[in-house]
């Protein structure tokens, strides 16, 4: 497939226009114009492929500042969104948005990880003062589609929003991020996410039979990857090449920490794993540095909570805004030894492009894949590089074993359920706004006053995501349900060793779901059951989770009617 350079072009004056925080990012529109310039010898320091640059202690949420937890449950709180600059690379104050929250004793918390039970209230308003629109959108919770931040009820600059609601969902690791009309991808890069965490009886169980403690041995892990300048300032690529593929960073962020080690016990450790990167997905494992061997863990949870039995994984792939939650034994491990949770190399299937760059295959644009977008980062999407080095620290004895069981997942109700192909691919124009590439779903970008799929509340449908052969992965999340994948078909080669359950399915796949990667090529199944409470008609979005796809058009509204 063949892409002139002007339709690139033409396609980054739709987008390249978007940057209106002064001075908070630095804008990148123009395709001859290099800006992350952190030098060469700067970018050797803090290079992820070197374990050795692993030497910032890793933050660790706790009762006040970055990643505090906030008891949720008790009062009505509210949540201010402001900018803010903080010290994430040594020595530089770096610009970013954020969500901030003064508790009663003074303290203030920021990105606050909300903890709840499932059945409780939670009440909270935003204050805007970001200077433009926003949203909040609680990414997992099944909500009152008033609650859910659809980006039809902005909260202007200097406004307010009252987000209040039960907690329905099961115990699991949620979080929550802005949701603003086109501009959520370069919101939720600037800083805006964080955790928000359900408890229920079954996560108080294997806590207990653990001996795990959130914020001690149960640890939530937010990674992300960033582009910095040599000023320390974050970089939001708006070409076209970027936009188009999705933003990937070559500055590797667990809870903003750049090169993270953490110092453990020789223990067992839960660890709750975000995926809250613009567009890059992970090829997670854990490798011992002692005979470089992957240490095999388990997965006990996926995006909506505990599955029923853990699962023994040396590997699993998380696309953005997908969770897992882990367990890993670290028992056997001697004091000084060292573990490194790495993304292992993998090809990132970006099909569409055919090769570009590397064969010149598409004149014009190996150059601006040189100096620009995507190809401007220095850790290729699919290469190898450590996220988090876990170093043992002292020898202790831990004798509690893993329960077998862990939770009820029912088997979907497939009784009368309707098929409803969805097809991802991308569009050589026709797009909406003049947009000349883009990738679509049905054939079409989002609307807001469009509803393309209307739901019967209480009906049951299957959805078959099918993405074509030239495309590339894309993680496909939807507001308002989870769901259960049914199967995968004619998936890519690299799945094949983890596809280890019936119906070509994952681990990753066996519990309840919110984002769900399709592979090109593939097509995934998953069932829905749109039963809900709420009063009158609901309008929700589906989308690609990649950021920069769903801020220029591959979502759809679709009502529970
Ligand atoms: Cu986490 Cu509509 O997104
Ligand atoms: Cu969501
Ligand atoms: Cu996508």
């Amino acid at each position: 497939m063949k892409l002139k350079r002007r339709t690139f072009l033409k396609y980054a004056g739709v987008t390249g226009t978007t940057l209106s925080l002064g001075g908070l990012l630095s804008a990148c529109g123009d395709s001859t114009t290099a800006t992350s310039n952190v030098t060469g010898t700067g970018y050797n320091l803090i290079d992820p492929t070197n374990l050795v640059n692993f030497k910032t202690p890793l933050n660790l949420p706790g009762n006040q500042g970055l990643l505090g937890f906030v008891d949720a449950a008790k009062v009505p709180l509210t949540l201010n969104a402001k900018p803010e600059k903080l010290e994430i690379i040594k020595g530089k104050k770096t610009d970013l948005l954020t969500y901030q929250l003064n508790s009663a004793d003074g303290k203030t918390v920021i990105n606050p990880i909300f903890r709840l039970k499932t059945g409780d209230t939670f009440d909270t308003t935003l204050t805007n003062n970001l200077g433009e629109d926003t949203t909040v959108h609680w990414h997992g919770l099944s909500l009152d589609w008033r609650m859910d931040g659809h980006p039809s009820m902005p909260v202007s600059k200097g406004g307010n929003y009252r987000y209040t609601y039960t907690v329905n969902n099961r115990g699991g690791t949620y979080w929550y991020h802005p949701h603003p009309h086109k501009i959520t991808a370069r919101q939720a890069y600037a800083g805006l996410a964080s955790f928000f965490i359900v408890e229920d009886e079954d996560n108080q169980r294997i806590n207990e039979a653990l001996d795990l403690k959130l914020g001690e041995t149960d640890l939530p892990l937010v990674i992300q990857d960033k582009l910095f300048d040599d000023k320390g300032q974050l970089v939001y690529p708006t070409d076209t090449n970027s936009q188009f593929m999705g933003l990937t960073g070559d500055t590797i962020l667990v809870n903003l920490t750049p090169n993270p080690y953490l110092e453990v016990n020789s223990r067992l450790y839960r660890f709750r794993l975000l995926n809250g990167s613009n567009a890059r997905t992970y090829r997670l494992a854990f490798i011992r540095s002692k005979g470089e061997a992957k240490l095999p863990y388990w997965l006990i949870g996926t995006d909506g909570g505990l599955l029923d039995k853990p699962y023994q994984v040396s590997e699993l792939f998380l696309s953005p805004g997908e969770r897992v939650e882990v367990l890993l034994e670290l028992q056997t491990l001697d004091k000084d030894e060292v573990v490194a949770l790495k993304s292992l190399s993998f090809d990132p299937m970006h099909t569409e492009m055919g090769g570009m760059g590397n064969t010149g295959g598409m004149s014009g644009m190996g150059n601006m894949g040189g100096t620009m977008g995507t190809n401007n980062s220095r850790l290729e999407d699919g290469k190898e590089f450590n996220i988090l080095k876990l170093v043992v620290k002292n020898k202790v004895s831990y004798t509690r074993t893993i329960p077998p069981t862990l939770s009820k997942i029912e088997a979907p109700n497939l009784v009368s359920s309707v098929s409803r192909p969805i097809v991802l691919s991308q569009s050589m124009g026709g797009g909406q706004s003049g947009a000349m590439m883009s990738w679509v779903i049905n054939g079409k970008t989002f609307n807001m006053d469009e509803f393309p799929v209307t739901v019967k509340r209480n009906s049951r449908e299957i959805w078959e995501f099918r993405n074509e052969a030239l495309s590339m992965p894309h993680p496909m999340h939807l507001h308002g349900f989870q769901f259960q994948v049914l199967e995968r078909l004619n998936s890519p080669a690299q799945l094949k060793s983890l596809a280890t359950f019936e119906k070509g399915l994952l681990a990753t796949d066996l519990g309840w779901k919110d984002t769900v990667l399709v592979w090109p090529g593939e097509t995934v199944k998953i069932s829905l059951d749109f039963s809900h409470n709420f009063e009158g008609e609901q309008t929700y979005l589906a989308h690609c989770h990649v950021l920069e796809h769903e801020d220029n058009g591959m979502m759809f509204n679709y009502k529970v009617v």
